[in-house]
């Protein structure tokens, strides 16, 4: 497979004060878009799956579409499983080909959450790769699943957490949710800032869609270094293809309305990118 270790973009990431962009895909179009725009820019992007894409197409699919994609262009790109629900899944995505998965026990009690994810850190370790994991909860919804309330992440526990389980990267919780802000985020800098010193791995953050340009940056310079997107796609998606629809309703090919949410994607894409590695 020619996926690009997380672990390696992320730590590149860090030391050099940027971002790497992670975007959600669901389809052809999507990924296509997002590594459309990679390769214009020239810059290394994360392609990641949730369980309900997952559900829908298939780990074998996407590891096989993305891999098709990346090749074709060129490009330095990962594939990672986003939210990852269980082991049994996450250890599914390492055998597929994902070179990165997400554990995410932020469901669970901090102790039953640490076991788990030390769990698939290990196996990580042993295949070869990355593991990120969730303390706290970023709340809003993500794949058909209400987190609900925000739960921030606490420092210190942040720091037991990483230093137990040896997980690669670590999504916190600071006041994002996943889905439509319904007014302007508010995040909780000092919050991050404290996590930062705390804790030295990759730091990554969710929920970023409808998150103002300058608090991205803010967030990265502090020491954000991946950043996840899903949101914002599905609806420049959605949007282009419905227009595409009502403009051409005598249209029944499927490559037209789905060739111009792919361009939509791409855009927003590259919008996204350039913000990441604004340094
Ligand atoms: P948004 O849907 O808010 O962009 O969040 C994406 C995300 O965090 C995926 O894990």
């Amino acid at each position: 497979m020619g996926f690009a270790s997380v672990k390696e973009l992320l730590c590149k990431a860090q030391a050099n004060g940027y971002a790497v962009p992670a975007f959600n895909v669901e389809n052809m179009e999507t990924v296509q878009g997002v590594i459309q725009a990679a390769e214009e820019l020239n810059r290394p992007v994360i392609l990641q799956t949730t369980p309900s894409s997952v559900k829908y197409a298939g780990l074998d699919f996407f590891a096989a579409c993305v891999e098709t994609e990346v090749r074709k262009n060129s490009v330095t790109a990962a594939l990672h499983l986003d939210h990852g629900s269980s082991f049994e899944l996450a250890a599914l995505a390492m055998k597929a080909g994902y070179s990165s998965v997400m554990i995410d026990g932020s469901q669970l009690s901090f102790r039953d959450n640490m076991d788990l994810s030390s769990k698939v850190s290990c196996l990580g370790k042993i295949l070869g790769v990355s593991v990120e994991a969730e303390l706290g909860s970023v709340g809003g919804k993500e794949d058909g699943l209400t987190a609900g309330e925000v739960l921030f992440t606490e420092p210190a526990e942040a720091a037991e957490f990483a230093a137990r389980t040896k997980v690669d990267s670590l999504a916190i919780a600071i006041g994002t949710a996943h889905g439509f802000y319904k007014g302007e985020p508010k995040l909780d800098i000092r919050r991050l800032k404290e996590i930062r010193n705390a804790v030295d791995i990759p730091l990554v953050l969710h929920g970023t869609s409808g998150v103002p340009d300058e608090t991205v940056r803010e967030c990265i310079r502090i020491g954000i270094c991946k950043v996840n997107y899903a949101t914002d796609l599905r609806n420049v998606f959605t949007k282009a293809v419905k227009l595409n629809m009502a403009e051409n309703p005598d249209n029944i090919d499927p490559k037209k309305y789905l060739g111009a949410g792919r361009e939509a994607v791409a855009e927003a894409a590259r919008d996204r990118i350039k913000l990441c590695y604004f340094k």
